[in-house]
């Protein structure tokens, strides 16, 4: 793997951040390795279209920020180059010097890499997790391939992780170091989500993550390692996980959840109101404190 930073042109500022051990120590704290990722974001996304205050807010924390965009929000935006378009103006118009990735969130198809990756997209997900391992190895592989000829970082996933939906049983399957070597000495991959018992959505019974399997993985591979399903994890989990090499943390619902609690409060109290704007910034300020909550417990840093 390469040790410098990779930056990307199309982001005057944007930084790959999956960079725990291969490239920049700026990124992380002394005491954690831990990075913040602000996922899905389909709302901010929805708040960088009517009034884009949000991400602005975001970046007031200075800290790097990893938008991830599952395939759902482009769908929902109209296109990748939609979202690349409209994060490339905001760095630019607003001079913003925080290192920003943008980054596909669980990219199903090397289709969705490329149109990601051609967008202007600086990191993808490629997410072979639901096929035989062969099979996750070959997707990732050409996603690789295509994506680091380019510049551009590739997070892979080993062991499936489910969503509460599911009730934690039939889709989950917990990786092993053994698939985890397997995938990332075939991919040369720059960021590992190996599932060890995480969970998309609310928990509905505390998460019981692996955490010797966790710390054997990385200390065998020299790659950063992710935890997905990140909403919900108590304090004590988090700071366990960060000590035992994830540099990585995705939330989604729970930022969601706390910008949906806050918005219907606003329209309880504000029956008058109709105007979109002053509707979806409601919801800002407590999503920004709570972003500011879990940025500290990551230990982020510039
Ligand atoms: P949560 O929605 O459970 O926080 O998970 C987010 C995630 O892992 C996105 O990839």
């Amino acid at each position: 793997g390469s040790t410098a930073l990779r930056t990307f042109s199309p982001f005057a500022s944007s930084i790959v951040l999956f960079t725990k051990r291969r490239t920049t120590r700026r990124l992380t704290s002394a005491s954690s390795n831990a990075i913040f990722i602000c996922s899905t974001v389909s709302s901010i996304f929805f708040s960088v279209i009517v009034d884009f205050p949000l991400i602005v807010r975001i970046i007031e924390l200075n800290v790097p920020v990893i938008l991830g965009v599952s395939e759902g929000a482009v769908k929902y935006m109209g296109s990748y180059l939609v979202v690349a378009d409209l994060v490339k103006a905001l760095v630019k118009s607003l001079n913003i010097k925080i290192p920003v990735c943008l980054h596909l969130d669980h990219g199903s198809s090397l289709e969705s890499c490329i149109s990601a990756i051609d967008a202007g997209f600086s990191s993808v997900m490629i997410d072979g997790s639901r096929l035989p391992l062969e099979e996750n190895i070959k997707i990732t592989k050409e996603v690789v391939s295509y994506a680091h000829e380019r510049g551009i970082s590739v997070e892979a996933e080993v062991g499936h992780i489910g969503t509460t939906e599911d009730n934690m049983t039939k889709e989950e399957t917990n990786a092993t170091l053994e698939d985890c070597q397997i995938l990332y000495e075939n991919t040369n991959i720059d960021a590992l989500a190996a599932n060890l018992g995480s969970v998309h959505g609310f928990y509905k019974k505390e998460a019981n993550l692996d955490f010797e399997t966790m710390e054997l993985i990385n200390k065998s591979l020299p790659v950063p390692l992710v935890l997905h399903g990140g909403t919900g994890i108590p304090d004590d989990k988090i700071r366990m996980a960060i000590s035992k090499g994830i540099s990585k943390i995705n939330i989604n619902t729970e930022l969601q959840s706390v910008w949906s609690k806050a918005v219907r409060k606003y329209l309880l109290e504000n029956e008058d109101v109709y105007d979109p704007r002053k509707i979806i910034s409601s919801g800002e300020a407590a999503m920004k404190e709570r972003i500011s909550e879990i940025v500290t417990l990551f230990g982020t840093k510039i």
